[in-house]
């Protein structure tokens, strides 16, 4: 199937500075793929390209398979059959919501507002004005304003943000759910991981202007490509080694790590959900196993009550570093309880140490 959006090798600079880097990206109709990565990693700019606002060095755009942006093109931003959604989407202030939904439509198209209202659900707000709406009314008005003339694209930056955290969830759901009914492709941009789990077919996780890795949510939080795009998603544990013949020996028991040389530095990298804890019987831990390894003994520094679940930090007994742990909520360890932690292998990542990054640490 052609892509509904296509960009191939866009790169932009600043004043020198590389912004985008040999960017690469396609979204299906009615999927949603978002951009994630840190501040002031190219993922606005990358949007200002596609809008029009802004031009790549190099590169082009394509929509259904038509160049729209490149060497000999440049297609005007009002014909790209693009909607915009950002966060500071201004509503006119003058104007009811049905003059804000219809803004622009051809007269023929005035049902598209009635039926749109619908959609987000607000029939029956035609006559109210922007300053009469709550921020989350607000919003969906400017959604159904954004695909009022039945946009092919949808560029959404950070749209969620101006919300409070209650309101933002139901929004998020019912936008997605407009979205999808209208078969609009959508490039949404974000910096929060469980935003972009949340609404993203696909994830396209940036760093440094370049996509280092794509795919659907499930696959990029369980098979990180590094340790920067595991802890991009929660907090992590590090657990340092070297490896020698295809092991590496640590305190909670070897390792497989396969791939390494010999006397390469690892790093075993493992969520605070996936560490496993047990109690302390008379000194001991529970017995190693092919598929937890060896315990290793901590102490219960501090334990946090977080609602769903308790964070706990452990300081361990091999080297004084602290571990965290999240377990049920039913459980909040007393500071200096003695508790046995093992990692689960099939839940551990394990990275190579790039050489410059060894030799600072
Ligand atoms: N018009 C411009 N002129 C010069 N530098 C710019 C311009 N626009 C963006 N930049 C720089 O490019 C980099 C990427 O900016 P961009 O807005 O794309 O980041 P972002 O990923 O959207 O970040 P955030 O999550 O903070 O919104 C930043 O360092 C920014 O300062
Ligand atoms: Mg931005």
């Amino acid at each position: 199937m052609t892509p509904r959006l296509e960009l191939r090798h866009i790169c932009k600079s600043f004043a020198g500075r590389q912004v985008v880097d040999d960017l690469s990206l396609s979204v299906a109709p009615g999927q949603v793929t978002c951009l994630l990565g840190p501040s002031g990693c190219g993922k606005s700019t990358t949007l200002r390209i596609l809008a029009g606002v802004e031009r790549q060095d190099s590169g082009e755009i394509y929509v259904d398979g038509e160049i729209i942006c490149g060497p000999l093109t440049e297609t005007a931003p009002e014909h790209r059959s693009i909607g915009l959604m950002f966060q500071d989407f201004a509503l006119f202030p003058h104007l009811d919501v049905a003059g804000n939904v219809g803004f622009g439509l051809p007269k023929n198209e005035m049902s598209r507002v009635g039926e749109l209202l619908e959609k987000v659900g607000l029939s029956g707000f035609e006559g109210k004005y922007p300053h009469e709406l709550s921020g989350g009314e607000q919003q969906r008005v400017a959604l159904a304003r954004a695909l009022a003339p039945r946009p092919k694209i949808m560029l959404m930056d950070e749209p969620f943000s101006g919300l409070d955290d209650r309101l933002r969830d139901g929004i998020r759901d019912e936008t997605l759910s407009v979205l999808k009914d209208e078969g609009t492709a959508v490039l949404l941009v974000t910096h929060e991981p469980h935003e972009a789990m949340r609404m993203a077919d696909e994830i396209a996780l940036m760093r440094a202007g370049r996509i280092v890795q794509q795919g659907n949510p499930y696959n990029i939080y369980n098979a990180p490509v590094d340790k920067q795009a595991a802890a991009f998603f929660s907090d992590i544990n590090v657990i340092r080694g070297q490896s020698n013949g295809a092991l590496t020996e640590t305190p909670f028991g070897q390792f497989l790590t396969p791939g390494h040389a010999d006397g390469a530095a690892v790093e075993i990298v493992i969520r605070p959900q996936h560490l496993k804890i047990d109690f302390d019987r008379s000194g001991q831990g529970p017995n190693p196993t092919p598929s937890d390894g060896t315990p290793a003994r901590a102490l219960v520094e501090r334990a946090r009550f977080m609602g769903r679940e308790s964070l706990v930090e452990l300081r361990m007994d091999f080297d004084g570093s602290v571990l965290k742990a999240t377990v049920p909520a039913v459980f909040l360890p007393k500071p200096g309880t003695v508790l046995w932690l093992t990692m689960r292998r099939d839940r551990c990542f394990v990275f190579g140490t790039p050489p410059a990054q060894a030799a600072a640490e």
